[in-house]
Formats: structure tokens, C-alpha cells, sequence
């Protein structure tokens, strides 16, 4: 079963609009609803804002049956050539916000965890040709970085893209990819570009969250089209 996930209600209620077959199942901590979209049976939820939501949601989607997870939402660029409105395909998550540098680890490395974790590369094949034949957005693939933090700076844009080449930077991917990583389940991430994350962002974030979050959609609209006509 393929799972979606949005942080916010922005996010998922125009996919929530038409799930046909809706059933609406309470977990601790998250409401899970299962239908068919676009032919293809998924669990859709708003998995709240945060690594630690995004976690526990994504935890509660694998014990649903997911076998696919794919996080939808909205970002701050990071990435030079991104303007609000074009679209990240994840390449790979980390989080930005883990520091163990003291104990001899590199900064965003969880101790005993890989530094990065990858999407699955069919999922990011399929997410990319679904953002391409958007008109006028630019898509980018790349790593996103994740922290519990709005990045809203343009010496915290700058970190994200020197320590870590990020694409974007945002508040769940990463813990998203953790928790499928660990059980051996293919995700992907992707963002739809909100602001620029260097404090500009809150003008940016509000004005034009709502119309973004529409490009987001229009992505994952076209993935479900590919993945029920796949052989
Ligand atoms: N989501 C949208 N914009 C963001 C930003 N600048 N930082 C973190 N999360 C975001």
C-alpha cells in the first residue's frame, strides 16, 4: 500500500477532496485514512510539523501496511537556482539539526545511523517525470535537509548549502527517511518551494504556502497515475 504524507493540512486536504472509499482510522497520535486515489489504494494523513510527528506518523503508516511512503509538502529553497514555486525531488534526507560533533561525529550525524539516507531511485524517477510537465517550474533533485527549526536566514540558508549541499531545508523529511530506512521501505520527498529560507521567508511562507502546496499535489497526482498504469 502506498502511504502519503503531508506536515500540514494545507498539504493533504486537496488529495483528501478525492479519496474515494474513505475510511478513517484512529492510531495514538495520528488519524490515518485509507481510500483509492487515482486507482491506486493509499494511506493518506497529516502527519503534523516536526521530526518527531513526522516519525511517529510514518511509524504508524508501516504498522498500517505501507509499503511506499511518499512526503509531501512545502520547502524553503536552498539551492541558488530555486525560486518560489519550483519543486525539489529528494535525492537524499539529512538532518541539519543533529550536532555530535563533540563526541568525534560528523555534524547531522545520528551516532550508529547512516549520514544520509536515501530516496529509492524508482520513486524518484516517478516523482521526477510527474514535476516535469509542470509549466514554469523549475525541478530540482537534491538532498533535503531537515531540522526542527524554520530556516529564515541568510547565514542559515548558507550553512545548509555549505555543510550539507542541501537543496532545501525543511522540518520532516529526514525523520521520514529514518524510520523507513530502518524498515527496509522505499520513500521519497517532495517539496514544493515556499520561500527562501533567508528571512524573507515569513512574507514569502504565508503569501504563497496555499498555491505551492497545489504544485505539491499536482506531483503526487501524476505519480499515482504512472504507479497504476506500471506493469
Ligand atoms: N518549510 C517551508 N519553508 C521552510 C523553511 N524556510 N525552513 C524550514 N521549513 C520550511
Amino acid at each position: 500500500m502506498l502511504a502519503i504524507i503531508g506536515a500540514m493540512d494545507e498539504e493533504i486536504e486537496l488529495l483528501l477532496a478525492d479519496l474515494q472509499g474513505r475510511e478513517d482510522l484512529g492510531f495514538p497520535g495520528v488519524t490515518l485514512h485509507r481510500g483509492v486515489l487515482d486507482g491506486v489504494d493509499v494511506l493518506l494523513t497529516r502527519g503534523g510539523i516536526g521530526k518527531v510527528n513526522a516519525a511517529m506518523t510514518t511509524t504508524q503508516l508501516l504498522n498500517a501496511g505501507a509499503t511506499q511512503v511518499i512526503f509531501t509538502g512545502v520547502a524553503g529553497g536552498v539551492h541558488p537556482e530555486l525560486r518560489v514555486g519550483d519543486i525539489v525531488v529528494s535525492t537524499d534526507c539529512v538532518q541539519h539539526d543533529v550536532d555530535v560533533t563533540a563526541l568525534g561525529y560528523a555534524v547531522g550525524t545520528v551516532p550508529g545511523e547512516a549520514p544520509a539516507w536515501a530516496a529509492d531511485p524508482e520513486l524518484r524517477a516517478v516523482a521526477l517525470a510527474s514535476a516535469q510537465v509542470i509549466p514554469n517550474v523549475r525541478v530540482v533533485e537534491g538532498r533535503v535537509a531537515s531540522g526542527d527549526q524554520f530556516i529564515a536566514s541568510p547565514e542559515g540558508a548558507a550553512r545548509l548549502l555549505g555543510t550539507f549541499g542541501a537543496a532545501c531545508a525543511e522540518m520532516e523529511g529526514a525523520a521520514v527517511a529514518q524510520v523507513c530506512a530502518k524498515a527496509g521501505v522505499p520513500f521519497v520527498v517532495i517539496r514544493s518551494v515556499s520561500d527562501t529560507a533567508d528571512g524573507g521567508a515569513q512574507v514569502d511562507y504565508r503569501e504563497f504556502m496555499p498555491r505551492v502546496a497545489r504544485h505539491a499535489k499536482t506531483v503526487v497526482r501524476g505519480m499515482l497515475a504512472r504507479l497504476s498504469t506500471a506493469p
